[in-house]
């Protein structure tokens, strides 16, 4: 095989090429609705780096949107912020707010490649066509008020748009996925969608299991149990983990209390075990939205200081 700067480049990024990918979720404004801006993507992708106790460091990034926050299809400064710390980026595209918001994701992922060129397009690892579009139509989505989703045809439609968008472009063969619920992708009304994608990004949270026994004790196999029944519903593709985490503070959820040292068997029981078995992992998350606490909490390190990277829990895998 013939090494080209680029693959090299990616090597030393990876570790090694078969390296899973390991990250956190990044949103792109806080919670009082103020947008992130450089340094503050900055300072995040620099924390995940340095958190003490990861065997490896957290270099990746999923973003659920490639448009500035508050702007029409600027693009987002999370990209100048991957390229200053060399962050890898599973790129988000925002699928929930109709085809011409669609419009302006397309827009802002081609600006970010014609801006940025290969400094950009060789950080990419994937594309995410929208975050749980299919979970928000569902009864349960509607009954917890999770806010506007997308149908499996429109999915379809935005993938396809996606695909020809990076045609011969630097992001060409980047693989193209989609984020939901296990429950999203084992309703076979869904399957056009997953016949659609390269990959599957999957949300697990045993905390949010209320219907089924979800004590921290019976976590790991609620877990693995929604990430079996995706692969089983993968059609073959690859199975991604793009949210998955214990929250640190919070209200007890049917048998799940969210307290750290529970945080801390999560993260050894599930996170560990991802890694360990080189499945991709985007934890949720490195820490939540500054200006205010959201409620739960699943931040692993404290939000908005600027020295703080150690995390609330020791995150130090078990041999
Ligand atoms: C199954 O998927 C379809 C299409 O996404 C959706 O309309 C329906 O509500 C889903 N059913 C359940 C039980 O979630
Ligand atoms: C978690 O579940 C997986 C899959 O069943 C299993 O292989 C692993 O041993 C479990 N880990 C713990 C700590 O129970």
């Amino acid at each position: 095989m013939r090494f080209t700067s680029t693959m090299l480049a990616s090597a030393a990024i990876l570790g090694s090429a078969n390296a899973a990918l390991k990250g956190f979720n990044y949103g792109a404004f806080f919670l009082n609705d103020a947008a992130k801006q450089q340094a503050d993507f900055e300072y995040e992708f620099n924390a995940a780096k340095q958190l003490a106790g990861t065997s490896a460091a957290f270099t990746s990034a999923r973003l659920y949107t490639m448009i500035q926050h508050g702007t029409t299809n600027t693009v987002i400064e999370a990209i100048q912020a991957a390229i200053n710390t060399k962050t890898q980026l599973l790129l988000g595209m925002w699928a929930s707010a109709g085809s011409d918001n669609f419009n302006n994701e397309i827009t802002a992922l081609k600006a970010a490649i014609s801006q940025y060129g290969t400094s950009f397009t060789d950080l990419v690892v994937g594309i995410s066509v929208g975050s749980e579009d299919l979970y928000r139509i569902t009864p349960t989505g509607i009954a917890n008020q999770a806010g506007a989703g997308a149908q499996p045809s429109e999915l379809i439609n935005y993938v396809a748009q996606t695909r020809a968008a990076i045609q011969g472009t630097g992001l060409a063969g980047k693989p193209i996925g989609h984020v939901d619920t296990w429950t999203a992708y084992v309703n076979g009304s869904n399957a056009g969608v997953i016949s659609a994608l390269d990959f599957l990004g999957v949300d697990a949270y045993p905390y949010w299991e209320t219907t089924t026994a979800n004590s921290i004790g019976n976590a790991n196999a609620s877990f693995y149990d929604a990430y079996q029944q995706t692969v089983a519903a993968a059609q073959g593709k690859a199975v991604w983990v793009t949210e998955t985490g214990w929250p640190v503070t919070g209200p007890t959820e049917n048998q799940a209390v969210a307290n750290a040292d529970n945080a801390k068997i999560y993260w050894q029981d599930v996170s560990c075990s991802l890694m360990k078995n080189n499945v991709n992992l985007f934890y949720y998350t490195l820490q939540d939205a500054q200006y205010g606490t959201p409620v739960p909490s699943f931040g692993i390190k404290p939000a908005g200081d600027l020295l703080a990277v150690d995390a609330l829990f020791d995150l130090t895998c078990p041999n």
